[in-house]
């Protein structure tokens, strides 16, 4: 129905992306990847030569973002993974995406994909799903989407940013990732993205 919230948060490459786009599709709601937000403010501060760790800095790029920065083509690859992951440690710049992430749910309602959305973001959202996979098929999924893209990457160091960035996800003190106490639990990995999506939609339509 118009104006639902469903939230889809997990930790990286769990298939979150994937499943909140045609989640968005079936239920005819917009779809942002919050993410990206995270990216496009880390990227601003590489681009300045700037440590994604100042906050100052990256408050004020969380400030002055707009759209056209999430098009960016430039957000995804190792160095944005990890300069989006540093400024979101960053309790500033999250109060600062924050509102850009309501009015966007607000609007219309959304499927949002992210690491906050059930807990922090809309806490009342209508469905909650935590995406999850073993660190192995994480580490696969990643490495496939490199390839896709015509990285080569080596699997040791790509599973060991995973866990990196996880790990440092979880243990900031603003909104860590984690599932919210009412989310609906969903780990993919034994599942297809059209698996995946089959699960989801019943685990979903519990809720609504
Ligand atoms: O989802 P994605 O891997 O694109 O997110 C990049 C980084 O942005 C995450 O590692 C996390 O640090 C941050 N993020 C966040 N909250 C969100 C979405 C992303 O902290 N809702």
């Amino acid at each position: 129905p118009a104006g639902t919230i469903i939230a889809v948060d997990g930790p990286a490459a769990a298939g979150k992306g994937t499943l909140a786009r045609r989640l968005a599709v079936a239920f005819g709601l917009p779809y942002l990847d919050t993410g990206l937000l995270y990216r496009a403010v880390g990227r601003r501060l590489l681009d300045a030569g700037a440590d994604p760790r100042d906050a100052i800095h990256a408050e004020a790029a969380a400030r002055a973002l707009i759209a056209e920065d999430l098009a960016r083509t430039d957000l995804r690859g190792p160095a944005a993974d990890m300069a989006a992951s540093a400024v979101a440690a960053i309790p500033a710049v999250r109060a600062a995406l924050l509102d850009w992430q309501r009015d966007f749910g607000r609007a219309q309602g959304a499927v949002m994909d992210g690491r906050d959305i059930g807990t922090v973001v809309f806490p009342d959202a209508q469905a909650k799903l935590f995406v999850t996979a073993s660190i192995e098929e994480r580490t696969r999924r990643r490495l496939a989407e490199l390839r896709a893209r015509g990285i080569a990457a080596d699997p040791a160091q790509v599973e060991a940013e995973l866990r990196v960035r996880d790990a440092q996800d979880e243990a900031r003190p603003v909104a860590p990732l984690r599932p919210a106490a009412d989310a609906l639990l969903l780990d993919t990995t034994d599942l297809d993205a059209e698996a995946a999506f089959t699960e989801a939609l019943q685990l979903i339509e519990s809720r609504l």
